[in-house]
C-alpha cells in the first residue's frame, strides 16, 4: 500500500467500524437468500449478491460522510465526524473514495443491469439531497415533497439493492418487483420512524428530545402533521425554523399534536405493504425473518 492509499484507507475505515447496525446488508442478505429458495436454489448466496450486500454498505458510508458536511454535524454515533476531525475538504474526499471503492466493486461483479439499478442509487441520494434544501408553499405538495425525498435519500438503496440481488438469481420482473418493492416500502417506513425519533428520543439522557431536524430547518412528517392542526407552523416551515424560538415553538406544537401517532401510523401502512409483497415468496426463515425485520422497524427507540 502506497502512503497515499493508507492515508485514505484510515479515513474510510474510520466508519467502517462494525459499530452500525448494518441493517441494509442484513436485509439485502436475507432477500438475496429468501429469492434463491425461491427460484429453487440453495439459499447460499452468489458472489455478485455478497458483493452487493457490501457495495450497499459503502454507498450508505459515503452518503453519511457526505451529510455530515451538508448538516455541519459534529458527531455520529458517539465519535467524532470526519469534517470535525479531518476538515471539510478531506471529508467530501473520503466520501468520494469510497463511492469509488462501491463503483469497482460493482462493476467487478460484471452484469450491466445491476450496473444501472445501482447507479440509479447514486442519482437519487443526490437528488434528494437536493430536495431536501429547497421547501415548498402549498401543503399537499409540501407531503409529496417530503415521501419522494424520503424515498430517493433512504429508500432507493435499499430498493435497488434488494432488486439487484434478484436479478442475479431469477430473470422474472415480477419477482423483480416484489423484492424492490419490499425495499422501498420497508425503506420509508425506516426513515418515517427516525422522523419520529426525533421528536420522542433523547428523553433518556437530557430529558430533552433532541429535535435536531428542526434545528436543520427540516420539516419531516410529525411537523408536517401538526401543520394540518396548527396553521401557525406554515410561516416557520418556510421560514426553515431560522427565526428566534422559532425551534422550541415549532417543537410544542408537534408535541400538542398528533403529529408522532400520525406518522408512526404512517410508517404503519408502509411496513404493511412491505410484508404484503413479500409474502408472495414461497416460504422459508430468510422471508419470515424479512417479515418480523418490519416489526423491529416499527418498534426500535434508538
Ligand atoms: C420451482 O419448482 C416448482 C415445483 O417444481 C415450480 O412450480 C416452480 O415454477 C419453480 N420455480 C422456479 C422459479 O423455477
Ligand atoms: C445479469 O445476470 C442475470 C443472471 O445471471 C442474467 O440473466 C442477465 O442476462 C445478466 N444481464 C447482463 C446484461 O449481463
Amino acid at each position: 500500500l502506497s502512503k497515499k492509499k493508507s492515508h485514505f484507507t484510515f479515513l474510510c475505515d474510520y466508519y467502517f467500524d462494525g459499530k452500525g447496525k448494518a441493517i441494509r446488508p442484513m436485509i439485502v442478505v436475507l432477500m438475496a437468500r429468501a429469492l434463491n429458495i425461491h427460484s429453487n436454489r440453495s439459499g447460499d448466496l452468489l458472489p455478485g449478491q455478497r458483493a452487493i450486500a457490501m457495495i450497499t454498505e459503502m454507498i450508505h458510508t459515503a452518503s453519511l460522510v457526505h451529510d455530515d458536511v451538508i448538516d455541519g454535524s459534529d458527531r455520529r454515533r458517539g465519535k467524532r465526524t470526519i469534517n470535525e476531525v479531518w476538515g471539510e475538504k478531506k471529508a467530501i474526499l473520503a466520501g468520494d473514495f469510497i463511492l469509488s471503492a462501491a463503483s469497482m466493486a460493482l462493476a467487478r461483479i460484471g452484469n450491466i443491469t445491476v450496473v444501472k439499478v445501482l447507479s440509479q442509487v447514486i442519482e437519487d441520494l443526490v437528488r434528494g439531497e437536493f430536495m431536501q434544501l429547497g421547501s415548498k408553499e402549498n401543503e399537499n405538495e409540501r407531503f409529496k415533497h417530503y415521501l419522494e425525498k424520503t424515498f430517493k435519500k433512504t429508500a432507493s438503496l435499499i430498493a435497488n439493492s434488494c432488486k439487484a440481488v434478484s436479478i442475479l438469481v431469477n430473470s422474472d420482473p415480477d419477482i423483480h418487483e416484489i423484492a424492490y418493492e419490499y425495499g422501498k416500502n420497508v425503506g420509508i417506513a425506516f426513515q418515517l420512524v427516525d422522523d419520529v425519533l426525533d421528536f420522542t428520543s433523547g428523553a433518556n439522557n437530557l430529558g430533552k428530545p433532541s429535535a435536531a431536524d428542526l434545528k436543520l430547518g427540516l420539516a419531516t412528517g410529525p411537523v408536517l402533521f401538526a401543520c394540518q392542526q396548527f396553521p401557525e407552523l406554515h410561516a416557520m416551515i418556510m421560514r426553515r425554523f431560522s427565526s428566534n424560538g422559532d425551534v422550541d415553538r415549532a417543537w410544542q406544537y408537534v408535541i400538542q399534536s398528533d403529529g408522532v401517532e400520525q406518522t408512526s401510523f404512517l410508517a404503519k401502512r408502509y411496513c404493511q405493504e412491505a410484508i404484503r409483497q413479500i409474502s408472495m415468496l414461497r416460504p422459508s426463515p430468510e422471508r419470515d425473518a424479512l417479515i418480523r425485520l418490519t416489526e423491529m422497524v416499527l418498534t426500535r427507540d434508538k
